[in-house]
């Protein structure tokens, strides 16, 4: 995107946090998905919660018409003026604006100048949605400051429209859903036709959800993605043509899409045929999920991977061998890459028990295969975007 704006880069102690008096203080998490990948822009359902790791941003007015943010972890930071609110070059800097662009096209008038420092505990490129937990607590962090009586579904969509038309990223919402809706120890079953969810209690007892880091993130993610996004679209206007009834490519019935074989190209029908697998693997995954038939769960991730890497290839090598790697532990019930692709964690359905010899056995298969380390991440679900009140954090 084209930097036309007259934001200003800063460095070096341009806002410290240790003496900044925020008087607003904003934890926002990242998430996980249990499966349900890329078809929330299909109109699928998906299986997602908060986690315990989180993003951190506290914000003060300053009584001007600019606006100062400050990355504690890049110590990088840049100003824009309010008047002056436009896409930038750098691509950190559009979650920002973004946000900040779309609540004032909501509201206009409502933000003022202020100051904002983010410190984040989530690993950027991981697959656990920082930019979900960037643009929600940005958007519930000036709403707080500034009273502006954002609803939920405002934070979710708006943050969703900063991603699509800012950073460039043809994003679903399940992100900016999770991470705003999140509830404790609860998985959400969300229809993303409608926003309509279920809480599913996420105790796994004794399994465990492990994610591991590949430490890898491959440059293709956004383009890919906005590119997997069209080959879902091109397949559903042709079908369209004949079967003008259905909306959105997942309740396309697979013996309907079988007829389009020869017209679309083999792409296009291997993406949706995922896509038509996925929604139905989502749904029996809630099922046997609240039935405790958590060895159906892990199957379903295994199938779910399988699709992602072959059919929808948003996969890569990194993550493949992994999930090939786990499949000879009868203790991991389940395993499959999560989130966009191309990089990022694997979610693994892992026996307590086993959690250690786990992580060391395919730590060393990892480490020989691609010289890379890998990193597991602890996650507890958790809440979703909430303000720090008196010490503590409030919905
Ligand atoms: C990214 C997007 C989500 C979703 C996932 C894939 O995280 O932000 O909307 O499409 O990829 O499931």
């Amino acid at each position: 995107m084209k930097n036309t704006t007259q934001s200003v880069n800063r460095q070096e102690n341009f806002l410290n946090l240790e003496d900044f008096k925020s008087e607003v203080t904003i934890a926002s998490p990242g998430r996980i998905n249990l499966i349900g990948e890329h078809i929330d822009y299909n109109g699928g359902h998906v299986l997602p919660a908060a986690i315990n790791k989180k993003i951190k941003l506290y914000l003060r007015k300053n009584g001007s018409d600019t606006c100062n943010i400050w990355s504690e972890n890049y110590k990088v930071g840049f100003s824009f003026k309010l008047s002056e609110v436009v896409p930038s070059d750098q691509e950190w800097q559009n979650y920002i604006l973004g946000v900040v662009h779309f609540i004032e096209k909501l509201k206009e008038g409502s933000v003022q100048g202020f100051d904002c420092v983010i410190k984040s505990e989530l690993p950027m490129g991981s697959g656990l949605s920082s930019s979900a937990a960037l643009e929600c607590g940005l958007a519930k962090g000036l709403n707080e400051l500034f009273k502006i009586g954002l609803t939920s579904e405002e934070i979710i969509t708006l943050s969703r429209d900063a991603e699509h038309t800012y950073v460039g990223t043809k994003c679903g919402i399940m992100d900016q859903f999770a991470v705003t809706r999140g509830k404790k120890n609860h998985l959400i079953l969300l229809n993303c036709q409608d926003l309509n969810y279920e809480l599913i209690p996420s105790d796994i007892e004794p399994y465990q959800l492990v994610l591991l880091n590949s430490n890898v993130s491959h440059n293709l993610a956004s383009s890919e993605y906005n590119t997997r996004r069209n080959e879902c679209e091109l397949a559903m206007e042709t079908i369209q043509k004949k079967y003008p009834m259905y909306t959105y490519l997942v309740d396309v019935p697979e013996a309907v899409l079988e007829e389009f074989k020869e017209e679309l190209p083999q792409k296009v029908y291997d993406r949706a045929s995922y896509v038509i697998a996925e929604n139905q693997r989502t749904l029996m995954a809630a099922n046997a999920f609240g039935d405790e038939l958590f060895d159906v769960v892990g199957k379903l991730l295994y199938q779910s991977h399988e699709g992602l890497s072959t059919l929808y290839e948003v996969s890569c090598k990194e993550l493949d061998f992994m999930v090939d790697f786990s499949k000879q532990f009868d203790y991991v019930l389940g395993s499959r890459m999560m989130g966009g692709g191309f990089g990022g964690c694997t979610i693994n359905i892992v026996h307590q028990d086993f959690v250690e010899s786990y992580i060391e056995a395919i730590s060393k298969a990892y480490k020989e295969a691609f010289q890379i380390d890998l990193s597991p991440i602890e996650v507890k679900i958790s809440n979703g975007v909430k303000k720090k009140k008196n010490g503590k954090y409030n919905k």
